[in-house]
């Protein structure tokens, strides 16, 4: 068996919030490579997109396993003494606490995850995501698992013609429930069209049980209970054969949906996909946008990165983001640019509302209260 685990963090931006500076990555290479001497890792590679430092690493110690977790919070705190000795923007964002107690999980970085029994050949693409969450997935994994027009092998092909299992999770209340496509592909719609709530986890073939998608679900938001930066999301996807072609993979990147994050994590925009020499956030502080890096796996072995987006054949889809991106920005402060009160990162309302509270009436002209006044503000942070 191996592992394959994505590890991710926004340990300090090179310029403000646009991208990475080299140095962060060398000092995380540094770590790995001790990693891989120990025989902790069998191979890594160090990626970036947009202002995150994504750990892409192969071991055979399975999910959540203290050693890897270990590896790369020291990897992310090596890369955050060079930021601040530069003087970094927002140095050490991602990591929430100061002493790491055996997994990420919780503690600020995001994780992607799973563990397989290799392939005779085994293609993977792992995607990185900056300025939006772990929702941007939702539309894409459902396309690729379960649309017909998008996948023709879920109708042609014997190997993937009895459909995929989509395991969902609702990030509020920490609940997850198993759903089945094609037949419950309605119920599957339902929820993950709301994906600021539910996420899709992963996704597993119903003709094997394996594994065949695995996303990161961390919400910095919530876990830290304050604004700490968009919690930028990766995954895993095992693409050919039983699982997709890589084709059927990336086509859904051929739309850029709309996604929450971009500017102060408090827009939608169009995700956007692009090349690693692209990564760099810029207008805006966005688009938001998606790297595709492919691999084959080789006895653990990483053999890759193949920059998969760094293609005329995405094109057509950067055109199309930067249209969407004109059209979204010329609504300025309103919605549904501007995200709804309840999912901004960032808000002055409660203060504008607390200052204007004497001057806020009824319609009969008696004044409200403060406590009048805020309640009329759902689920709003008001401290
Ligand atoms: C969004 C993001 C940026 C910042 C913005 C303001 O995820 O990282 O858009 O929110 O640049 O950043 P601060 O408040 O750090 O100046
Ligand atoms: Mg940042
Ligand atoms: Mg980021």
């Amino acid at each position: 068996m191996v592992t394959i685990s994505v590890i991710k963090a926004d340990i300090g931006g090179w310029v403000g919030h646009s991208g990475v500076h080299p140095d962060l990555l060398e000092a995380a290479r540094e770590v790995m490579e001790k990693g891989r001497k120990q025989g902790v890792l069998l191979d890594y590679h160090v990626a970036y997109c947009g202002d995150d430092v994504n750990l892409i690493m192969t071991h055979t110690r399975g999910n959540e396993d203290p050693e890897v977790h270990g590896l790369a919070w020291e990897a992310f705190q090596k890369a955050t003494e060079v930021a601040k000795s530069l003087k970094l923007y927002g140095a050490g964002q991602d990591l929430l606490v100061d002493a790491f107690s055996g997994n990420v999980r919780g503690m600020g970085p995001g994780v992607a995850e799973m563990t397989i029994e290799e392939r005779k050949s085994e293609p993977i693409i792992v995607f990185m995501g900056d300025k939006t969450s772990p929702g941007a997935w939702n539309l894409p994994l459902f396309r690729i698992f379960a649309d017909p027009f998008n996948t023709a092998g879920l109708v042609i092909a014997p190997s993937l013609h009895k459909g995929f299992r989509f395991e969902i999770h609702d990030i509020q209340e920490s609940k997850r429930i198993f759903l089945d496509a094609p037949e419950e592909m309605y119920d599957i719609l339902a929820f993950i069209g709301a994906p600021e709530r539910y996420n899709i986890k992963a996704v597993y073939s119903r003709a094997t049980g394996e594994i065949a998608a695995v996303s990161s679900t961390e919400r910095l938001s919530l876990v830290a209970g304050r604004y700490v930066g968009k919690d930028d999301p990766v995954m895993i996807v095992r693409c050919q054969s039983q699982f997709p072609a890589v084709g059927e993979v990336l086509e859904p990147f051929t739309f850029p949906h709309l996604v929450p994050g971009w500017m102060r994590g408090s827009h939608m925009g169009p995700i956007m996909p692009v090349s690693l020499e692209q990564a760099r956030t810029a207008r805006f502080d966005g688009p938001p946008r998606v790297v595709a890096l492919g691999f084959q796996i080789s006895d653990g072995r990483l053999i890759g990165p193949v920059d998969m987006f760094d293609n005329p054949a995405f094109d057509e889809a950067r055109r199309m983001a930067n249209q969407v991106a004109d059209y979204m920005r010329r609504h300025g402060p309103f919605e549904p640019h501007r995200l709804p009160l309840e999912e901004m990162e960032y808000t002055t309302l409660p203060d504008i509302l607390k200052r204007l509270a004497s001057r806020m009436e009824d319609l009969d002209g008696r004044t409200a209260t403060t406590e009048e006044a805020l309640r009329a503000m759902p689920e709003m942070d008001v401290d």
